[in-house]
């Protein structure tokens, strides 16, 4: 299985890195340096490090290459070191990928947990037979080296009730126990969330199964659960919900539930909210940083949709958005980026925006904030990227530069401030400080800088500069 870590090497190549760079090539969000990157993984901080994981499948950016984990390490979200991969799909646990996970600090030690995903040979439906779904933990001192990797966890010692589909743990410490969630698919296609219960991080013990008062899809994705300002929140990825008007608009969808109840107890959950309402947005992870701020990372992606990324064809693909804090107030969980990105703001420029007179923007790369007066309102930029507002909705729509990307819509109450933060090809779209968020990718012309709006209102443009990734020496 040694030879997997040899196509892993050869895929990150230097060659292949420089085949791998395109005019998509973002500046300030994080991407794979050659081939696939989806969900986010195994995020923490310690000694002020903070260490962001991910799934990486180098050898393709298709996504059909087996999975292992990338790694990027930074102290101030600007600066980064590309570390080596520390998880490779080279062994029985996991040879059908090193899935998705967390990480724990506890006694100056970094314990890793992920999905160990392996199809057996043979003629299964791969959904209630033929599937390994193991949790498999694995040890690290640095977050470079890994140990001792093992299951604690097997099919068999989930609910009986489950399918092979069980995936996705997240960890934390509760007082004096863990506490695990997983995300799962019922043997009759129900998603659900199971809570796992551990002292010594090694044996594990089924506690709870969180489900939805009605029917919520077939599988849950993902699940991220804490307290973030005293409300317990559940944050999940089901499959498999219909579109209902505006809502539910993505293939799969990204969101969070409250939790009412302590977890020692099954429980109902009610009132899906979506997180991030636009093209590209799922799979996000949060951690708890060393001065205790809530921050989450998506994956700037979404698997199976029929839109493209141009930068498919350039040897890579998808990037992680910018790391974004939580809060919660009065029934709404809140997302806006960390003000350390704000550090890459060069210049700030104030702009009187007048209907129907196009203006500039110093930068594509850049920070944009509108205040909006008027009722109903149209602000277009990046070629035909449109934001429109009115009776209450938020549509972002486009059409070239969407790559099959058509329209997404949001319900906001009033809107007195929308912050773009634009990159090479990406928009990142948070409304009154980040009550509601879109997100997407974006492929316009590298030089179109036009932005006009339909009323008149005040903007301020801060262009950005780069962030600065040391890669990985290569012999
Ligand atoms: C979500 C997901 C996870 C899984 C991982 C595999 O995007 O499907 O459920 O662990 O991606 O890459």
């Amino acid at each position: 299985m040694n030879d997997i870590r040899n196509r892993f090497e050869h895929a990150q190549s230097r060659e292949a890195r420089n085949a791998a760079v395109s005019k998509d090539r973002l500046q300030f969000h994080l991407m794979p340096p050659v081939g696939w990157l989806n969900d986010p993984n195994g995020l923490f901080q310690k000694d002020g490090e903070f260490n962001i994981y991910y799934q990486y499948a180098p050898e393709s950016p298709k996504g059909n290459t087996p999975k292992g984990w990338g790694h990027y390490t930074t102290r101030n979200w600007i600066e980064y070191q590309e570390q080596e991969v520390p998880l490779f799909p080279d062994s029985l646990l996991d040879e059908g990928g090193a899935y998705s996970g967390s990480a724990l600090v506890h006694d100056h030690r970094i314990y890793f947990f992920y999905t160990g995903n392996r199809k057996l040979p043979g003629n299964y439906d791969y959904i209630n037979e033929g599937r390994q779904h193991w949790t498999i933990q694995t040890c690290s001192d640095d977050g470079i080296h890994f140990e001792n990797k093992h299951p604690v966890m097997k099919n068999v010692d989930y609910p009986s009730n489950l399918s092979c589909h069980v995936r996705d743990p997240k960890v934390w410490k509760d007082q004096e126990r863990f506490l695990m969630v997983l995300g799962a698919r019922t043997k009759d296609s129900k998603g659900q969330v199971e809570v796992f219960e551990s002292k010594d991080l090694e044996n594990w013990v089924h506690l709870s199964t969180i489900t939805p008062k009605e029917d919520f899809g077939y599988m849950w994705e993902c699940p991220d659960l804490f307290t973030v300002d005293g409300h317990q929140v559940l944050i999940t990825c089901p499959q498999g919900i219909e579109q209902k008007g505006i809502d539910y608009e993505s293939l799969y969808q990204n969101g969070w539930f409250n939790v009412q109840k302590p977890l020692d107890e099954d429980q109902q959950v009610d009132h899906f909210h979506e997180l991030d309402h636009g093209f590209d947005f799922y799979a996000p992870q949060s951690f708890e940083d060393e001065s205790g701020r809530r921050i989450l990372i998506g994956w700037m992606g979404l698997p199976d949709v029929e839109y493209t990324n141009r930068e498919e064809a350039e040897g890579w693909k998808h990037a992680l958005t910018l790391p974004r804090k939580l809060s919660y107030q009065n029934g709404i969980l809140y997302q806006y980026p960390i003000e350390e990105i704000f550090a890459l703001r060069k210049a700030e420029e104030k702009m009187e925006m007048q209907p129907g007179i196009s203006a500039q923007l110093p930068d594509r790369v850049c920070e944009i904030e509108l205040y909006p007066t008027n009722e109903n309102w149209t602000v277009r930029l990046r070629k035909d990227a449109v934001l429109s507002y009115q009776d209450g909705i938020l549509a972002l729509k486009m059409e070239e530069s969407g790559h099959g990307r058509d329209v997404r819509h949001v319900r906001v109450d009033k809107i007195r401030k929308v912050s773009i933060f634009s990159d090479t090809s990406s928009l990142e779209i948070f409304i009154n400080d980040g009550e509601a968020a879109m997100t997407t990718r974006i492929y316009d012309d590298v030089d179109d800088r036009t932005i006009e709006s339909s009323a008149a209102m005040e903007a301020v443009v801060y262009p950005y500069r780069s962030f600065v990734i040391k890669p990985l020496e290569i012999d």
